[in-house]
């Protein structure tokens, strides 16, 4: 069901030094930070041969990646995403296969225009997963 992996995201304390660092001193093709309000971030999407890689800061004083950087000042890898070709199938079929679909459990545009949804980690291996349809 699911296919490509579209990107790692990793949240950082500061999205521009993260950028820099990619930038400079990985010398990778990094784009301009975008806020998504509705997701409470900022993200840089950095350009890499086989997938992308997503930087983010947070954004305003509910974000939802606050109490990740909390918990990991230093930054971390905070998902992963995998693209689906139909959403809504993906997701029936995972709830009814017992996994936890995060928020009210409909899919909301991304950042690149496109429907995502969240997976609990404690139902992969204590990872967050999003799901693109692509
Ligand atoms: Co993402």
């Amino acid at each position: 069901m699911i296919g490509r992996l579209n990107h790692v995201a990793i949240a950082v304390p500061d999205l521009a030094a993260a950028a820099a660092l990619y930038r400079d001193t990985l010398g990778a093709r990094v784009g301009a930070p975008r806020d998504e309000p509705d997701h409470g971030v900022t993200v840089i999407f950095i350009d890499l041969p086989n997938t992308r890689i997503e930087l983010l800061a947070p954004l305003g004083k509910d974000s939802p990646i606050a109490g990740f950087l909390e918990k990991s000042p230093a930054g971390g890898i905070h998902h992963v995403c995998y693209e689906v070709e139909d959403i809504l199938a993906a997701r029936d079929r995972l709830k009814a296969a017992g996994a936890r679909v995060l928020g009210s459990g409909e899919p909301k545009t991304g950042a690149h225009g496109k429907p995502v949804l969240f997976l609990h980690p404690k139902d992969f291996n204590g990872c967050l997963v999003e799901l693109e349809q692509v």
